[in-house]
């Protein structure tokens, strides 16, 4: 069969991973897909920036938008991030062309996710974002496809790794928070903005993003009650251990359906999480997302929520669903038919 013809924006530390795990497991990947997976062009803002990585066999363009009008690309990669600017531009124009758009970026897909899936289906385009909720963990393949059978009645978890990565590092080492969030920063595991990671708005994205996919209602960001973890102190921490619980910053939504109407409650916050519970030994950058099926019954789905190569893992997944033709899309459901929820009373 043909290759699947991609074109990368964004060469940081997800877009370099992406293509350091293309070139050592392209074969295998090959073999699985049914067919190769070939990058065609790369786009970033500093073309001279050495990354580690070689470049000199794909077609560089200084606009990534140009993407969208190349006939030998399929799909576009987005690896850019921020929920507007240039990453909404190439993902509208890419699909709107009835190219495939592959994502990490969960702030834009919680902003303009109903938008995105529109187009994608206007232009019956394939559209994928596993690896914008929890880095590495297939979660979203495994609640659309795993959980297909199951009425979701609670899903709920750590969501973001350098909230996590800062908890557990203050809980082992007493260090302080600033001190902590700069090694998380390092490590590439932080937004662009770490104040997203910090006040809970990129766990909050991400839950939108489970929430409507659980409960098959449109995305609303806006309705998450988000707060954050900047106000936590070592002290906190070692008096939480004293009463036998750890900090953890956890994402929880459920749905209740009452006088017609679906009710969503949607919160990221600290929680006490009792020592002995699942939760409470999630450390370091790890995510962890549970699901309540009301047949299958408690799923937990752990793994690294972070970091270049389990990001990576996550977005080649997507192309390799793609490369097999999987009609899958993460709303299963044409958009317009999901419904829009009522925020619940807290
Ligand atoms: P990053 O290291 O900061 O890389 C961003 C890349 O985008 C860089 O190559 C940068 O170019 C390029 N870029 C930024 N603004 C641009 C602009 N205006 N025009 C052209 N190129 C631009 O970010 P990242 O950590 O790889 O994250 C990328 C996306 O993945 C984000 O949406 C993020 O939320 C998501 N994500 C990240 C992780 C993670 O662990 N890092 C995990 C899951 C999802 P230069 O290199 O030339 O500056
Ligand atoms: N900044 C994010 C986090 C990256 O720390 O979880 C993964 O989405």
């Amino acid at each position: 069969a043909d290759n699947l013809r991609i074109a990368l924006a964004g060469l940081g530390t997800v877009g370099a991973g992406v293509l350091r795990l293309l070139a050592e497991n392209g074969d295998l990947i090959a073999a699985r897909a049914g067919r190769a997976i070939e990058v065609v062009a790369v786009s970033a803002r500093d073309r001279g920036k050495d990354r580690g990585v070689d470049l000199s066999s794909y077609a560089w363009e200084d606009d990534m938008t140009a993407f969208a009008g190349r006939d030998d690309v399929d799909v576009v990669v987005e690896l850019v991030g921020g929920s507007d600017g240039p990453a909404l531009a190439l993902a509208r124009k890419a699909l709107a062309g009835g190219k495939g758009l592959v994502t990490a970026n969960k702030a834009m897909v919680a902003h303009h996710g109903l938008e995105l899936a529109r187009l994608a289906e206007a232009s019956e385009a394939p559209l994928r974002y596993e690896a914008a909720v929890a880095g590495g963990i297939p979660v979203i393949k495994g609640l659309s496809e795993g959980a297909a059978a199951n009425r979701i009645e609670r899903i709920y978890g750590i969501l973001n790794g350098t909230s996590n990565y800062i908890l557990s590092k203050m809980e082992t080492t007493g260090r302080d928070f600033g001190d902590v969030l700069s090694d998380a920063q390092a490590l590439g595991y932080a937004e662009a903005d770490p104040t997203f990671d910090i006040e809970g708005v990129d766990a909050g994205h991400k839950l939108a993003i489970l929430a409507s996919l659980a409960f098959g209602t449109q995305l609303d960001f806006a309705a998450v009650d988000a707060s954050g973890i900047s106000r936590i102190r070592a002290a906190d921490i070692a008096q939480a251990r004293a009463l036998g619980y750890v900090i953890r910053l956890i994402g929880l939504a459920d749905c209740d359906e009452r006088d017609g109407t679906r009710h969503l409650f949607q919160r990221v916050a600290p929680y006490l999480v009792p020592v002995r519970h699942p939760l409470a030994a999630v450390d370091g950058p790890t995510n962890a997302v549970v699901a309540e099926g009301n047949h299958v019954g408690r799923l937990l789905f752990q793994g690294a929520g972070a970091g270049d190569g389990p990001t990576a893992s996550a977005v080649v997944a997507d192309l390799v669903d793609i490369a097999r033709g999987n009609r899958m899309a993460p709303f299963s459901q044409p958009v317009d038919s999901l419904v829009a929820s009522t925020p619940a009373d807290p």
